[in-house]
């Protein structure tokens, strides 16, 4: 059954955003919002859609985890540098990040520029791993095509045998925001929207129209 989409609708009305209320830093105010959306409970509080564009323009987005935050460095994701997103970003260093928590009717958008972390920091994520992420890791030649799922059992089975350590082409990402968008919805699709971009070195405020 098909069902019609065009009625599926949520009013958003628990909580509205005011500019008093927002830190002057964005990195901490975003802080704020994600520690908030991990206590309510919000499924994969962390989870990120990744916009890379390709060297032909073509934008392509995909969900990503987010494992460190800070003001020097950024937005930390890691993956593999030679899948679709890092060959993208070897090209086009400029990526977008959007957040969604629905428990809390927030939406967070983040642009900014791409640059790897250094490999010491790789090695510690990836040697923090459960074993068998690590050993996927290394096995996997992810965005590849692959013949089936018997020949990537056979790459797991291979890895096993080795010794654990990070492939040289895995590992961290930080994006460095220069815009910051908070959004909390509100009713009769009313919603705040707070942008803040770098100015200089200076982080300036303006309110958005729904
Ligand atoms: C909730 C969620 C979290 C994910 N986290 C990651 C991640 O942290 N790193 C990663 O490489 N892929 C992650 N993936 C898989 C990616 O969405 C994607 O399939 C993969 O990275 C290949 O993307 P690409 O071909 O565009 O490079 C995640 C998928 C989901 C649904």
């Amino acid at each position: 059954m098909n069902r019609d989409l065009s009625n599926i609708r949520k009013d958003f009305a628990q909580q509205a955003l005011n500019e008093n209320q927002l830190s002057n830093n964005p990195v901490h105010q975003f802080r704020f919002w994600l520690d908030e959306a991990i206590e309510s409970n919000q499924p994969e509080p962390t989870a990120m859609t990744l916009s890379t564009v390709s060297p032909l323009g073509i934008p392509s987005a995909r969900m990503v985890l987010l494992k460190n935050l800070d003001e020097r460095t950024g937005f930390w994701f890691y993956t593999n540098y030679d899948s679709q997103k890092g060959n993208d970003l070897k090209h086009n260093p400029h990526a977008a990040l959007n957040f969604f928590w629905p428990l809390l009717e927030r939406q967070v958008r983040i642009t900014g520029t791409v640059t790897k972390v250094s490999t010491l920091d790789s090695d510690a994520y990836f040697d923090s791993r459960p074993m068998e992420s690590r050993i996927g890791a290394m096995a996997s030649p992810q965005s590849q095509v692959i013949e089936s799922r018997e020949q990537l059992e056979g790459w797991l089975t291979e890895a096993k045998k080795g010794t654990l350590k990070r492939p040289d082409n895995w590992g961290g990402y930080s994006l460095m925001p220069t815009e910051i968008e908070f959004w909390q919805g509100r009713s009769n699709r009313l919603h705040d929207r707070i942008r803040y971009h770098l100015n200089g070195s200076e982080w300036k405020q303006e309110r958005l129209a729904p």
